[in-house]
Parts: C-alpha cells; sequence; structure tokens
C-alpha cells in the first residue's frame, strides 16, 4: 500500500522524538512492503522564526492532502513573551480546528514493569486501562467573544465556553463506539451543577443513550473525576468530556504511567485522515540532546498506522515491541532507577525496530 505522511517536528524535543518515530515507521514500511511517503512542513515557534505565522499555509495545505500527520511538540522559553502577536500553540489550535480533528484520543494504560515510576502505589495502577475521549475544536479554546476589555478604567478579559448540540453529540458517539470494542463503561465528564453548556451536554449525553442500552453510562463531575483518577484510576474504561476538561485530565492521567514520555495521542475528525503526536511537551531544557524519550512518538505512530492507514498489524507489531523492549529493560532516562543502563533517544528506538516482527 502507498501512503502520503507529513511530519511536523516542531520545536524542542519534537524533532529529535519524531526521527526515529519515522525511523520506525520506515523499517515498517520495509517489513510489510509498503511505501510510505514523507514530507516535512514547518508548525509551532520554528514556524514563526521562518514564517511569521504558527501555522503557515503551505503546512495546512500539506496536512489536508496527506494520509495522515505525525507531529512532535511546539513551543518553548523562546516564544512565551505573553504579550506575543503569535504563539505556538496558536499553531496546534489553527491544525486542529484546520483538519476538523474534533476528537483527542489518549489511551491510559501502564506499562507493569514501570509501575514503581508511578506516583501511585502499585496495588492502585494495577489494571489501569483507559482510554481518554477528548473534544478538540469547541469549548473556551476557541468559543467568541475571546478578548481583552477595558472599560471604566479597568482592564477584563473573557472567554466563552459554547457548546452546539451537534458537537456534543459527534464527540458522545465516538466515545459509545469506543465501548464496544472495551469494557462497555462510559463516564461522561461535565460540571452540569454549574455550567449550562455541561447540562446540554448530559442532556444529550441521556438521550444517545438509549442507542446504546448495553454500555454503562454515569455521568461524572469534572473535580470528582479528577479525584477518581487518583483514588480509583482502574475504574474507568472510557472517558468522554470537553476540551478543557480534557486537557487538564489528560496530564492528570498520563503521570500515573509514570512518565508524560511514554503516551501517545490520536486527533481524529469526520474521515480516516488524523494527527497524531506524544502528548508530552517540547521539553526545551532537554532539546537537542538526544536523550528524550522516543516512546510516546513510536506509539503515536503506531496509533497513525492503525486510525488512518488501517493497518492493524503493523500497529499492533509497534506495540508489541515496545512492551517487550520495555519487560526487558530497556529504559531511558525519564524511567530509569538508579544503576540501571539508560539508554539515548535513538537506541531506544533502536530496541523497538529490533524487535518488530
Ligand atoms: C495538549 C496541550 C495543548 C492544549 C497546548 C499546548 C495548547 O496542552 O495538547 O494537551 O492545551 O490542548
Ligand atoms: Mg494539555
Amino acid at each position: 500500500m502507498n501512503f502520503h505522511i507529513v511530519t511536523l517536528p516542531g520545536d524542542g524535543i519534537g524533532p529529535d522524538v519524531t526521527n526515529e518515530a519515522v525511523r520506525v515507521l520506515k523499517h515498517i514500511a520495509e517489513k510489510f512492503g509498503h511505501q510510505f511517503r514523507f514530507e516535512q512542513q514547518l508548525i509551532g515557534g520554528i514556524a514563526i522564526d521562518e514564517t511569521g505565522s504558527a501555522l503557515p499555509d503551505e503546512t495546512l495545505r500539506a496536512c489536508l492532502n496527506a494520509d495522515a500527520v505525525l507531529l512532535g511538540a511546539v513551543g518553548g522559553p523562546k516564544w512565551d513573551d505573553p504579550r506575543a502577536k503569535t504563539r505556538p500553540e496558536d499553531g496546534l489550535l489553527a491544525i486542529r480546528k484546520g483538519m476538523g480533528l474534533f476528537a483527542n484520543l489518549r489511551p491510559v494504560k501502564p506499562h507493569p514493569a514501570l509501575a514503581f515510576a508511578s506516583p501511585l502505589r502499585e496495588e492502585k495502577i494495577r489494571g489501569v486501562d483507559f482510554i481518554v475521549v477528548r473534544e478538540l475544536t469547541g469549548g473556551l479554546y476557541f468559543g467568541k467573544p475571546k478578548e481583552r476589555r477595558q472599560e471604566n478604567g479597568h482592564v477584563s478579559a473573557v472567554d466563552t465556553m459554547e457548546y452546539h448540540d451537534y458537537e456534543i453529540r459527534r464527540i458522545v458517539d465516538l466515545g459509545f463506539k469506543l465501548t464496544q470494542t472495551r469494557q462497555k463503561k462510559l463516564a461522561s465528564v461535565d460540571k452540569a451543577n454549574v455550567l449550562a453548556s455541561s447540562r446540554l451536554w448530559r442532556e444529550i449525553a441521556t438521550e444517545m443513550h438509549a442507542d446504546y442500552p448495553d454500555v454503562k453510562l454515569d455521568h461524572v463531575l469534572v473535580d470528582t473525576a479528577a479525584m477518581r483518577l487518583v483514588t480509583a484510576p482502574a475504574s474507568f474504561d472510557v472517558i468522554v468530556t470537553e476540551n478543557t476538561f480534557g486537557d487538564i485530565l489528560t496530564d492528570e492521567a498520563a503521570v500515573l504511567v509514570g512518565s508524560m514520555g511514554l503516551l501517545p495521542s490520536a486527533s481524529l475528525g469526520a474521515g480516516t485522515r488524523g494527527l497524531y503526536e506524544p502528548i508530552h511537551g517540547s521539553a526545551p531544557d532537554i532539546a537537542g540532546k538526544g536523550i528524550a524519550n522516543p516512546l510516546g512518538s513510536i506509539l503515536s505512530a503506531a496509533m497513525l498506522l492503525r486510525h488512518s492507514l488501517k493497518l492493524e498489524n503493523e500497529a499492533n507489531a509497534i506495540e508489541r515491541a515496545v512492551d517487550e523492549m520495555l519487560s526487558e529493560g530497556c529504559r531511558s532516562a525519564d524511567i530509569a532507577r538508579e544503576g540501571e543502563q539508560v539508554l539515548n533517544t535513538s537506541e531506544m528506538a533502536d530496541e523497538v525496530i529490533g524487535r518488530i516482527r
């Protein structure tokens, strides 16, 4: 099969980890007899430096013509001035919106060999295997008005949390559908005791439940969900929630597995075209040193194969290889214990590649 993949390495450790994920994908192509054509484009801080825009038109155009997009990370102290006109993060929001990627999937499944690295006790981590479905193109991130105001000698700022029924319906539906291949438990997270948008969300989720009678639907308030993620994380199967709640809960969920460096994500829209990125940030302090953990990016490449290219066996081959190398003690700095041998970024990828069958 023939596929066109756009890579957006971005800033900080983005290029370090994306390079390794591409190497793994090239190995997959060779091993399984596919043709992958890679095209690199700019996003984030580096795009601001080179073109003045965090998402150049050419980048968006290339992504809209690709079968899938693999992104590294955006941002860094260089572009952090709060008064700057454009920020690297604007590029990320613009590409999500521009590609119509309304759903962000973040699976959370700690590897047993890394349970020690979790801030939670090992017995709490046992059996944790859930996926967060985060709404990605609505809510506070995009709602209008979104502005600063000057009034009577005071400054105020406003953001708007707005959701339309169709935005809620398509993301909750994806949540229900995902449970079908899993434990058939859906936690719809909202703040319906306070927010009007959450009350609409809950009303629609309740209504849609009629189409999925075999699924156990729970409405969980976001504060309770934050608490349950640390007290009983194994109780979750699929969590579906709006943009900001999902942003916050997925960072909390990510640390459960021991390192932010391990987790992949997929951003999907109506078709099969998607954008895949590790959930970690640009980690500017270790950028270019070749020591970042590439597994989040490599596992994102596996999700790319599964969701956009429909290459399930190839995706499984990568996930199995990562599983094995972790079981056999391969460690980057972020997940190593004292005295353990530490591998650098490309050595970690080599260990994955060597185990792909
Ligand atoms: C994420 C990130 C982004 C977000 C930032 C970098 C804009 O935190 O993907 O979770 O808030 O969505
Ligand atoms: Mg976030």
